[in-house]
C-alpha cells in the first residue's frame, strides 16, 4: 500500500520538511538534510508514498558499524494510524540489518505515547534516560535499543 523509496535528490527534501514542521517543535532544516545527503554510506532517509504518489512519511537513520541510529520518523498528521510508520520502521530495520547492523537505537520523548507504543511493538526496550534532552518543551528522552536485527524477517 505504501511505496518506500530512498531520498537521494535534494528536490525530495521539501516534502520531508513539510512533515517535519507539522510533527516537531524543533524541525530539522533543509541545510541539515542537504548535509545528510552528502554523508553517503552512513546517512539514509526513506520516504513513504501513498497510492497517489504523495509523500506521507519518512524515516532517517545512520548506520555506524554494527549499530543503526534512528534519527527521525514522522508521518503526515492526516495519514497517521494507518500503518505508514510501521512500514517505514520495518524497512529501516531490514535495510540496516542488510547493511550489517546488529542493533538499533533511538531517543523518544518520555510523553510520546504513540511513538513509544510503536517502538515497543518492534521490540525496543528502555536502556536509559537522558535528562532534559529535548527543548520546546524541556523533557527527558528515553533511550531505546532493539537487539537482534539480523533475526528480523520481512
Ligand atoms: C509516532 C508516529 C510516527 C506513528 O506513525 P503512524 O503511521 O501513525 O503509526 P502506525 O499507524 O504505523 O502505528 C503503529 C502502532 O503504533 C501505535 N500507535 C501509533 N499511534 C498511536 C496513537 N496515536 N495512540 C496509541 N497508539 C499509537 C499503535 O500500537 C499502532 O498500531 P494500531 O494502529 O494497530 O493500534 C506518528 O504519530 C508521528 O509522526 N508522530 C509525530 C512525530 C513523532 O513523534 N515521531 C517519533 C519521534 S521519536
Amino acid at each position: 500500500m505504501w511505496r518506500i523509496e530512498p531520498l537521494i535528490d535534494p528536490r525530495q527534501i521539501a516534502d520531508v520538511l513539510a512533515i517535519e514542521e507539522a510533527s516537531f517543535t524543533n524541525p530539522w532544516t533543509r541545510e541539515m538534510y542537504l548535509a545528510e545527503l552528502e554523508n553517503r554510506g552512513v546517512s539514509y532517509c526513506y520516504l513513504a508514498r501513498d497510492p497517489g504518489g504523495r509523500v506521507v512519511g519518512f524515516c532517517s537513520f545512520w548506520r555506524v558499524l554494527d549499530e543503526l541510529h534512528i534519527n527521525n520518523l514522522a508521518v503526515k498528521p492526516e495519514s497517521r494510524r494507518s500503518g505508514v510508520a510501521t512500514a517505514l520502521l520495518r524497512h529501516a530495520l531490514l535495510e540496516g540489518a542488510a547493511l550489517g547492523a546488529q542493533r538499533a537505537t533511538l531517543e523518544v520523548r518520555q510523553s510520546n505515547d504513540p511513538a513509544r507504543l510503536l517502538y515497543e511493538r518492534f521490540g525496543f526496550s528502555i536502556a536509559g534516560i537522558r535528562r532534559a534532552y529535548y527543548t520546546k518543551p524541556v523533557e527527558d528522552a528515553l533511550v531505546l535499543w532493539r537487539e537482534g536485527l539480523a533475526n528480523m524477517t520481512g
